[in-house]
């Protein structure tokens, strides 16, 4: 596995597997398929309402948890500085681990202070070492400089959606002006921009799957994508993207795919108060 390092030295893997819209044993099965193929880093959320199931599968997995990059995220409905720490602990226990690598605030909210109030607590998780590195999801520049402004740790990382028809060049150039590095969920548009004809075209010249492609797109633009399958044969399709690079015509090629495509809810639509 290659790694990239956050702005705290933390090391990173370049790419990571998803779980967002999976439940139970599936959950389970798919993160235990995910570490065989060679997946290190697993992304949950406490709203997905999978943790439970993912802490069955690094149970019974045969990597051991400190070779796994393990992310959980923040729900809106418990900001706020006690309600952070007892979601944080629930976390954890769903999860049967005794720290995390990354937490994330998985959305910005209007009102300021609890917002602040849910991040001074995350920050006081990571001074106590039970988180890595802590972070940020679905937030734009001008929520993030809100939050930089008026605590006291930086976000390392800021995880929003991104694939090729929606591929958020303005705020890449934000977040590496700020020195964060950003995860992408949907990497592949929920599997819909596999069907474009440039994504199809590349993938015949380049003998590899479509969503090979925009995978590796996406690393060599220096994203972090969370494929999400559950399908064995694609989980590792999606990892096998290491032995080829894409050209700087390729890259430019799928950079004017954009069309701002968004599937997600707006961040934009959040106004802090
Ligand atoms: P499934 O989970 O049934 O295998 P995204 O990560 O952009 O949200 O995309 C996830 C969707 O794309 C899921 O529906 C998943 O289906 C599908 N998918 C994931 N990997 C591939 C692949 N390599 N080829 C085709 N579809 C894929």
């Amino acid at each position: 596995m290659e790694y990239r390092q956050l702005n705290n030295q933390v090391d990173i893997p370049t790419i990571g597997f998803g779980v967002w819209q999976t439940k139970g044993t599936e959950t389970t099965q798919a993160v235990l398929d995910a570490l065989d193929a060679g997946y290190r880093l697993i992304d949950t959320a406490s709203r997905y309402g999978n943790e439970e199931a993912v802490g069955a599968a690094l149970t019974h997995a045969s990597v051991p948890r400190s070779e796994i990059f393990l992310t959980s995220k923040l729900w809106k409905e418990d900001y706020g500085y006690e309600q952070t720490l007892q979601a944080f602990a629930t976390s954890l226990k769903k999860l049967q681990v005794t720290e995390l690598d990354l937490y994330l605030l998985h959305w910005p909210i209007e009102d300021t202070k609890n917002l602040l109030d849910a991040w001074r607590a995350v920050e006081e998780l990571y001074d106590q070492k039970k988180i890595r590195a802590i972070g940020v999801s679905n937030f734009n520049k001008a929520q993030l400089e809100y939050l930089i402004a008026h605590s006291r740790i930086k976000p390392m990382v800021n995880q929003i959606e991104l694939h090729p028809t929606h591929a958020q060049e303005a705020t890449l150039q934000d977040m590496s002006d700020l020195g964060i590095l950003v995860e992408a969920y949907s990497p592949l548009g929920h599997s819909a921009d596999l069907d474009h004809p440039v994504i199809q075209e590349l993938a015949a010249h380049y003998s590899k799957s479509p969503a090979q492609i925009i995978l590796r797109w996406e690393i060599q633009k220096g994203i972090v994508p969370l494929p999400k399958s559950v399908t064995p044969e694609r989980i590792k399709e999606n990892i096998a993207v290491f032995d080829f690079a894409l050209t700087p015509e390729a890259i430019e090629q799928i950079d004017q795919l954009d069309t701002e495509n968004r599937i997600n809810k707006n961040p934009d639509d959040i106004v802090l108060h």
